[in-house]
């Protein structure tokens, strides 16, 4: 097991370039099974779920490369149609390989994908989506069950019940290889999606309306091996931005498109902070750490307040002179890091789907646990605030969307390093 150990309290100042984004990244990799040739990818983040996503290639019999921060795909070889249980059940992003097995093979299995616990991610988007393309769900043996279309997909207009991120990123992978036009109504708009769209296009597809609320495709187009950037961690460059306006500094993050973190620069200037935008890709942040609590806040789909921004906000707001009660409105169980804040000695709880925080107490070492990824590096950020030195265990989880933590903030004059095994029990 891994852990993140921290020796605060820590002023944090310097700037961060920010890495590519996870949840574009892992899409794009699952698409690029529909693609004849080879892609290549730059800008591809060194994270855990992007070594599982190149792990489910190779068990397909594709290739899948990866070299520092680019990756070369290839699924022309592809020889299996299923995914081990033991891959698939890695990572909540194994759900995008169904759209291209299905397409590849004329049939995937359903299986719960993994991921982060934050309450119950259903797929049934993603399923009667597919199965308003022609898809079936038909029962195997031992209570298994799997998608089947043996005469390909057609395109359809589909209305989704909800804008899920996930399910529009299956749909438009889907409808690239659909026979006709399919129109995807009430889809998410969230710029991981538009990226997801931008790559189609560069492989051949034909697409319009991504980043809105409904998106056009005319199906069937041959899809070409191609050279793509993937697009910035907007939840990365959060992650710094929250660190700074917890821990106190002047951080810049660059890379990132500023209208991007709007929604979390205008929550952390009412809190107090000093945050400006540079140019189109780059913020910066200054703060003297000591904040105002936000009364209630929201999130919400994109351009709202994102979800995963949420946990990492509340631990910048932890030793703020008010309370701030942040209810998520996307997952049922975001704030399991609320045990771990408290533990540091914060006045903070989880209620129902909300997180409450605040009340200018003192932040004091503790041995925590990461509950899930972005729970884990709320935890960091608090541990970075707190007196003394700080353990965050089961840093399997930050690996998921950070390439090292420890890296990350190390440069900005933390006093951070990844150890190993469980120092709080010895
Ligand atoms: N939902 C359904 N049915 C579905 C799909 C979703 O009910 O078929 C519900 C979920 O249960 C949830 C809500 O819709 O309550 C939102 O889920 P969504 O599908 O939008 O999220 P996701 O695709 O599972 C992605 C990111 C998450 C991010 C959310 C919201 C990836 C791999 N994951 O998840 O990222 O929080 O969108 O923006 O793209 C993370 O990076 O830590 C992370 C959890």
């Amino acid at each position: 097991m891994r852990s993140i150990i921290v020796s605060g309290p820590s002023r944090l100042s310097g700037s961060v370039c920010v890495p590519g984004a996870k949840n574009s990244v892992l899409p794009i990799f699952a698409a690029s099974l529909l693609c004849a040739g080879t892609v290549t990818l730059h800008n591809v983040p060194r994270l855990s779920d992007v070594s599982a996503a190149a792990e489910i290639h190779a068990a397909l019999g594709c290739t899948a490369v990866l070299a520092g921060h680019a990756a070369v795909l290839c699924a022309d070889g592809m020889t299996a149609c299923d995914i081990p249980h033991t891959l698939s059940a890695k990572m909540r992003s194994s759900v995008f390989y169904l759209a291209p097995l299905l397409i590849r093979t004329g049939r995937a299995a359903l299986s719960a994908p993994g991921g982060c616990n934050l309450g119950p991610r259903p797929i049934d988007i993603h399923v009667d989506g597919l199965c308003a393309m022609g898809a079936q769900v038909v029962q195997e043996g031992g209570g298994a069950s799997a998608l089947v279309a043996p005469d390909g997909l057609h395109g359809t207009d589909y209305t989704l019940r909800f804008p899920s991120v996930g399910a529009t990123e299956t749909l438009l992978t889907a409808a690239c290889a659909a026979r006709g036009t399919t129109v995807l109504r009430g889809v998410a708009e969230e710029p991981e999606v538009v990226d997801l769209a931008r790559f189609l296009r560069a492989a051949g597809a034909d697409i319009a309306g991504e980043g809105t609320s409904r998106i056009t495709v005319r199906g069937g187009r041959p899809l070409f091996g191609t050279e793509y950037t993937v697009c910035p961690d907007r939840i990365v460059a959060a992650t710094v931005l929250c660190a700074a306006a917890g821990c106190g500094g002047e951080v810049i993050v660059d890379g990132c498109p500023a209208a991007q973190l709007e929604p979390l620069l205008t929550l952390l200037r009412r809190a107090g902070c000093v945050a400006t935008t540079l140019g189109p890709r780059t913020a910066a942040l200054s703060s003297d750490g000591v904040l105002h609590g936000l009364g209630l806040v929201q999130t919400g789909v994109y351009p709202g307040f994102p979800t995963d921004m949420a946990p990492l906000l509340g631990a910048a707001l932890l030793r703020a002179d008010g309370m701030t009660v942040i209810r998520d409105t996307i997952f049922s169980n975001r704030f399991a890091c609320a045990a771990g804040f408290a533990e540091l000695g914060a006045n903070a709880a989880a209620s129902g789907e909300s997180l409450i925080v605040g009340g200018a107490c003192a932040l004091r070492a503790a041995c925590v646990s990461s509950p899930d990824l972005r729970g884990g590096a709320a935890l960091v950020i608090a541990a970075m605030m707190s007196e003394g030195e700080s353990v965050v265990e089961d840093a399997q989880y930050i690996d998921r969307g950070y390439e090292d933590i420890a890296a990350l903030f190390a440069p900005l004059g933390a006093q951070i390093e990844t150890g190993c095994g469980c120092p709080c029990a010895v």
